[in-house]
């Protein structure tokens, strides 16, 4: 398969992704539950959230034409009357059929005059005056009249016509107004229902365009991925878009990449490992055999042999110990912790015992724990953590030659609250500043006795698996190392 090269070095294959399809492909779970579906949900609730906006001014609007146009027809019904002096029935008659109205009459300020009337009852519920007509107050009656039950009528009162004195008064029923007003709505309504479906719908296929289908890419290409990450044809596409979405697949693909490498990187590493505790293993096994042969040896009567045969076998001792450490740290990891209550001060007591400590010529070893401290912890992997710890302070110790040196070793412990909180210090030379950055990372070691440099990486594996902490208290002369251990959550 061909690969090119991607801006940012990852190597993708060619053709892979874009459009081709994926036998792997999983139906989507999302449908109109997913963001498109929202989002198509939203545009029609904003849409007509802004028509409710347009929907308010513009029926008060309606109202306003409306009521103006009865009374401009009433108007010149009234300049008839004024020219003529009279109006005939016919005409009396059209007129209250076309602008529906119950009375209307002229004000001619000291005469007042009927022009027409029918003989409808009822009351007068809403005088409108069209001269002092304020956005607020059309938009206050307009309510008021859609919700208006009753058969009563309403008053209005205005100047007929542009550049007449006179005021006309028409009598309507309110019904009429709002039976108009109403089918005003129902129209809007309407109307705001099929721009917020085309907006909807418009919204919903660049929507569907421009992120779903870029994004399920993305996730199947994650997915197959996922399924085997050492498949560097696995690793996403590019499709070269320039938005934020290409910037994650960029991102994606870098990262797949990456990971790509590392997976191949530790496999190596593994299979190397694998080889190393098997030379590993047959060495301890050869140098166990040369042990045999010179112990042999010292018995022989020579000075020579006598004197370099000890100093061979601590070395091959030393050889013995390298070995199945390196063995024992490249088994699986440690068991997960069965915890159970300790009293720490007679852990403290074993470690002692183990180390030689309890009546040693040169080095003290106190223990400041008292009797009721307990601890929640493995019983063997909390023996270890202090054993590593008492035993590098005790090697540390015992390689200073001065005999006028205080060699002391302490352990400290207290219950706070939920934890056990433990010190381990020593009067020694204390950490080189050099070792202290990687102290608890594995094969790091400065010491002159042959460590491996694995007992402070095993104490803080043993230590996370508990849940707990370690640090090196470097505000303090000597060595110091400050253990926290929570108990088990309830
Ligand atoms: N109490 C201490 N005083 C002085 N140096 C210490 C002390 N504890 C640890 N160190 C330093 O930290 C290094 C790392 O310790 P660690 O226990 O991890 O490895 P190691 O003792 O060298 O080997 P191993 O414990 O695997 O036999 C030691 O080599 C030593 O230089
Ligand atoms: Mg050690």
């Amino acid at each position: 398969m061909k690969h090119e090269g991607t801006p940012n070095g990852a190597v993708v294959p060619r053709g892979e992704g874009a459009g081709a399809p994926d036998p792997g492909e999983r139906p989507s779970r999302h449908r109109f539950g997913g963001l498109s579906g929202k989002l198509l949900l939203l545009t029609v609730l904003f849409v007509m959230l802004a028509e409710i906006f347009i929907y308010v001014p513009s029926v008060a609007n309606y109202r306003d034409t409306w009521l103006m146009d009865r009374l401009t027809t009433a108007g010149v019904a009234a300049s008839v009357l004024a020219e003529t002096g009279t109006i005939a029935p016919r005409l009396q008659e059209e007129l209250l059929r076309t602008t529906g109205a119950v009375a209307i009459s002229l004000d001619q300020g000291t005469r007042r005059s009927l022009i027409a009337m029918s003989n409808v009852p009822g009351d007068v519920d809403f005088v409108i005056d069209m001269a002092v007509v304020t956005p607020f107050s059309s938009i206050a009656n307009t309510f008021q009249i859609l919700t208006y039950r009753g058969d009563g009528l309403m008053r209005v009162v205005g100047v007929g016509q542009m550049g007449h004195t006179e005021h006309v008064d028409v009598v309507l029923p309110v019904r009429l107004l709002q039976k108009d007003m109403l089918a005003f709505s129902g129209r809007i309504l309407g109307l705001s229902l099929v721009i917020s479906g085309i907006t909807a719908s418009l919204v919903y296929i660049s929507l569907q365009a421009l992120f779903i289908r870029p994004l399920r890419r993305l996730t199947r290409s994650m997915d197959r991925f996922a399924e085997n990450p050492e498949d560097t044809s696995r690793i996403m596409a590019i499709s070269g878009r320039r938005d934020e979405l290409g910037e994650a697949e960029l991102r994606l693909a870098a990262m797949e990449e990456a990971l790509s490498r590392t997976l191949h990187q530790k496999q190596r590493l593994a299979d190397l490992g694998l080889a190393v505790s098997k030379i590993n293993h047959d060495l301890r096994n050869l140098l166990a055999s040369a042990q045999l042969f010179l112990e042999r040896l010292e018995h022989v009567p020579d000075p020579t042999v006598n004197r370099l045969a000890p100093k061979i076998l601590a070395t091959l001792d030393r050889a013995v110990s390298y070995t199945q450490a390196v063995m024992s740290y490249g088994k699986a990891q440690e068991r997960a912790p069965q915890r159970r209550l300790l009293r720490l001060q007679r852990v403290c007591d074993d470690v002692a015992d183990v180390l030689g400590l309890v009546d040693h010529d040169t080095v003290t070893f106190e223990v400041k724990v008292d009797e009721a401290v307990e601890i929640d912890a493995d019983p063997e992997q909390i023996f270890r953590v202090l054993l590593n710890l008492v035993r590098n302070a005790l090697q540390a110790l015992e390689a200073e030659r001065d005999a006028a040196l205080v060699r002391r070793i302490t352990v400290e412990a207290e219950r706070e609250g939920n934890s056990v909180v433990i010190s381990v210090s020593d009067t020694g030379p204390g950490i080189p500043e050099n070792i202290q950055k990687a102290l608890f990372k594995a094969f790091h070691s400065g010491s002159k006795h042959g460590g491996v440099g694995l007992g402070l990486a095993i104490v803080a594996e043993l230590l996370r698996a508990h849940g707990g902490t370690i640090h090196l208290d470097t505000a303090r002369p000597g060595t110091c190392f400050c253990l926290k251990v929570p108990d088990r959550a309830a």
